[in-house]
């Protein structure tokens, strides 16, 4: 059929009925998925007016050509491609802004998600009036079939975990399949994280209001094709997005993880000395030794940790570790020369020693996030 005109140039139906749903989906190397999904879409989703928008950040396997190439036949198939970017959260964000439906859902591409639920969610949340409906797999079962033991353990944990932030008693915080009204997103959207995986967690913890919320059991199958993104990763960013929750409104939550990490570079330096110390080397060659080891322990586990999503390698790792030092020498020159002036100023040697930390840790920090650890892309 011809959906540009119609007898009688009327428009289309098309162009008339209004869009009701959007459906977002983030991609990354999901091209064998994506005719799938659609097919599915379609099907279930009969008698409503829909489209689909994959957000894909350029996945290597040609993903967004494989959706342009639905596109060109079919306009409710739509892509935003990402460049130098990655990032679930912040994937999903930039689908829903696209939209101009009154309803969202969010879901995975690899048909792990019960799409057979869409039209149910959306009739409960026209009906109940609601913000958010989520397709949980915990609601009847306390495990789901799809996951392994591990991943099913580390899911509970991390459930119990957010729930710290929700302001919710969601069975299944982590679940990736929900629709929400554009509404409620667009009170929530200025405070989001978009750190990470947890889209819904953070959407539930940025509300300035409750939510009205319903959840429906969903089951939740192995993916089809391709492999799972959920890794260390995932774990890290889920962390780094709870503790934002807590205290980012604060400080933010990198400074907080450097100063821990610096803390324990100060117990580091301390035994190193020791040992130099008892294996019978003078002050200044223990000192010096303590300094290096001190400082490349702090660079390791700053990189491993604190920049996990910049982590630097091969060498850009020997470059990196290189401008840490640089960093560093200069902040302990920063940190000498503001202890010695509030210890003129006649203060206590402890709060002169304070000073000079604190000058330190804050000069570390700020450059070496700008020197050794510079975002680059986004
Ligand atoms: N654009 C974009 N960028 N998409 C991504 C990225 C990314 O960096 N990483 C993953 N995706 C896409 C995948 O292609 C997939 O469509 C969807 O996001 C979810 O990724 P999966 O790799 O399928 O994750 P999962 O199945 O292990 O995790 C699912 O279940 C979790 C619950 O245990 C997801 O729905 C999670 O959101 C959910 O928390
Ligand atoms: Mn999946």
């Amino acid at each position: 059929m011809n959906v540009e005109t119609q007898p009688g140039g009327r428009p289309p139906i098309e162009r008339r009925a209004p869009l009701e749903l959007t459906v977002v989906v983030p991609t990354f190397n999901e091209r064998e998925n994506v005719p799938l999904l659609v097919e599915r879409l379609d099907r279930v989703l009969a008698g409503t007016v829909w489209e689909v928008v994959f957000v894909d950040d350029d996945s290597p396997d040609g993903t967004a050509d494989v959706v342009r190439g639905l596109s060109s036949t079919d306009r409710r198939v739509r892509v935003i491609e990402r460049i130098g970017r990655r990032g679930l959260s912040s994937a999903t964000v930039e689908g829903v802004l696209s939209s101009a439906a009154p309803y969202f859902a969010v879901m995975d591409a690899d048909l792990q998600h019960d799409d057979e639920k869409l039209p149910v969610m959306l009739e409960r949340i026209k009906a109940d009036d609601l913000d958010i409906v989520v397709g949980s797999r915990y609601i009847t079962a306390k495990t789901s079939a799809g996951l392994n033991q591990r991943r099913q353990a580390i899911s509970d944990f991390a459930g119990r975990v957010s729930r710290l932030v929700l302001h919710a008693e969601v069975s299944d915080p982590m679940s990736g399949f929900f629709m929400m009204t554009r509404p409620a997103f667009d009170e929530a959207v200025h405070g989001l994280s978009q750190q990470g995986f947890k889209i819904l967690l953070d959407l539930f913890a940025s509300s300035p209001r409750p939510l009205r919320f319903a959840e429906i059991q969903c089951k939740f199958s192995p993916r089809l094709h391709g492999e799972s993104k959920l890794d260390s990763m995932a774990a890290w960013e889920f962390g780094m997005l709870i503790l934002d929750k807590l205290i980012g409104r604060y400080v933010p939550v990198r400074f907080v993880v450097f100063c821990f990490i610096g803390g324990t570079g100060v117990v580091v330096h301390l035994a190193t000395l020791y040992l130099c110390g008892a294996l019978g080397a003078a002050f200044a060659v223990s000192q010096t030794a303590a300094v290096i080891v001190a400082m490349t322990w702090n660079f390791f586990l700053n990189n491993f940790i604190t920049y996990r999503d910049r982590q630097l390698k091969g060498w850009a790792l020997v470059r990196g570790l290189l401008s840490f030092y640089a960093v560093c020498a200069l902040g302990a020159v920063a940190n000498v020369g503001v202890a010695e002036i509030v210890y003129e100023k006649k203060e206590a040697w402890w709060l002169a020693a304070l000073a000079g930390a604190v000058i330190g840790v804050v000069w570390n920090f700020a450059v070496s996030s700008y020197l050794t650890w510079r975002r680059r892309g986004s």
